[in-house]
């Protein structure tokens, strides 16, 4: 929840400094405000111009420059945080912070903060992994820092390895977590997502326009409050949520096995997979060829793998989605009831802004009670926290 919350993000010097302006870009977008602090040695990569047009606010550079100090000194930068974000964060930064040297602008207001410090690191894989630093590392875990763990992949220096900076979606995402309450600390969510692909032949299949956007929200939401995810997902453009474990599947039948396989062990199953519900018949071993002027395919009915868990559930608490184009509350009670759902998120997918492979959806929800709670147009993040806040009632309530 970084709306209308103070982040200090600190730059230090590395080849990733212009991934920062990106999580800048982010950190804004969502309504924080943002005071970067560079390192002399990240000025050499990215100028402070390009942070301080895209922060709104004046780049903190030195620590004895007396305009910088009357304007905004060090401390005081370092007392307003409510999140300090170190990224990138060199060996360098790293190893003066787990020894207790303060001597720029960056170390000192980083040791001078009472605020949450999230640590990304990023660096050449031999540095990564040289002892030293492991301690150093160490020390900040220990101290109560959060230290990110780098991506693997090709670095600026042409090695391979682990010390990329993570993208910086998931920095943010990690950054939001941080400020958000735990509402769901000790819940296993199951959350499925996405189309289902239904092969025709080896070539070819039958799916809809599902983007996974809202499973992912979903998931993504429900990690940041604490829970365990799980997130069985239909093939998608989308990138893995952070601290959300997903089990990628292609078919409706490869859904239900994986759903089925960790129901027993999840305390909240949300089914935001649009599932396809008839396959091929038969899928052809080889391509089809052209040859009839007409063709048919037979189809026949897909597992309906909430209904299933309705008829398997114990104590979990079951809910759906309705994607429909009519008589949207007449097609979703009915659904609510007869899959045994505790809560059915009901949307007319025809309406402006609702639906597939947009980033905002107009949802009700139902509840088996009979209560039904009509929601704005809003984004899909906020959908996924409105619904999950229901959830957390649900389960709490289950719970006792
Ligand atoms: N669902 C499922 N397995 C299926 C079909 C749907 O688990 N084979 C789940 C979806 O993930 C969703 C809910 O059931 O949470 C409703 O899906 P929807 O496609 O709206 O409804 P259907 O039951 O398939 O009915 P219809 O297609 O006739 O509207």
């Amino acid at each position: 929840m970084l709306e209308n919350k103070t982040v200090i993000l600190g730059v230090s010097g590395g080849i990733a400094v212009y991934k920062a302006v990106e999580l800048l870009r982010l950190l804004t977008k969502a309504g924080a405000t943002v005071h970067v602090v560079m390192s002399k040695n990240a000025q050499e990569f990215v100028t402070p111009l390009t942070f301080q047009t895209l922060s709104g606010n004046p780049v903190h550079t030195e620590l004895f420059n007396l305009y910088q100090e009357q304007e905004i000194g060090h401390i005081s930068l370092a007392d307003r945080a409510d999140l300090f974000i170190l990224a990138p964060a060199t060996a360098n930064l790293i190893g003066k912070i787990a020894n207790g040297l303060a001597d720029d602008l960056l170390s000192t207001s980083v040791m001078a903060t009472k605020a949450p410090v999230l640590v990304v690191p990023a660096m050449n894989s031999n540095m990564y992994e040289n002892p030293l630093y492991q301690q150093n590392e160490k020390k900040l875990a220990e101290a109560g820092y959060q230290v990110m763990e780098p991506a693997t992949g090709e670095l600026a220096c042409g090695w391979l390895g682990k010390g990329k900076l993570p993208e910086p979606e998931l920095i943010f995402a990690a950054a939001d977590a941080m400020l958000t309450a735990k509402d769901l600390s000790g819940c296993r969510v199951l959350v499925t997502a996405g189309p289902t692909r239904e092969e025709l032949d080896p070539i070819r299949y039958l799916t809809n326009y599902s983007s996974g956007k809202m499973g992912y929200a979903v998931a993504a939401a429900a990690a940041a409050r604490g829970a365990s995810v799980t997130l069985v997902s239909g093939p998608t453009s989308l990138q893995t949520p952070y601290g959300v474990e997903v089990v990628p599947v292609r078919s409706a039948e490869q859904m239900r096995a994986a759903v089925l396989e960790c129901f027993a062990e999840s305390d909240v199953v949300i089914k935001a997979a649009a599932v396809a519900d008839y396959r091929p018949a038969r899928r052809g071993e080889n391509k089809i060829k052209k040859t009839a002027d007409e063709m048919t395919i037979e189809l026949e009915k897909n597992p309906d793998i909430l209904s299933e868990l309705g008829t398997r559930k114990q104590e979990q608490v079951l809910v759906g989605f309705a994607a429909e184009t009519e008589s949207l509350l007449v097609h979703a009670t009915e659904k609510l009831q007869k899959k045994g759902l505790d809560m059915i998120v009901a949307n007319d997918v025809t309406a402006e802004g609702a639906g597939f492979d947009v980033d905002t959806n107009l949802v009700r929800f139902l509840f088996a009670d009979g209560k039904v709670e009509e929601l704005d147009l809003m984004r899909k993040e906020q959908v996924a926290n409105r619904l999950l806040d229901q959830v957390a009632e649900l389960w709490q309530a289950k719970r006792q």
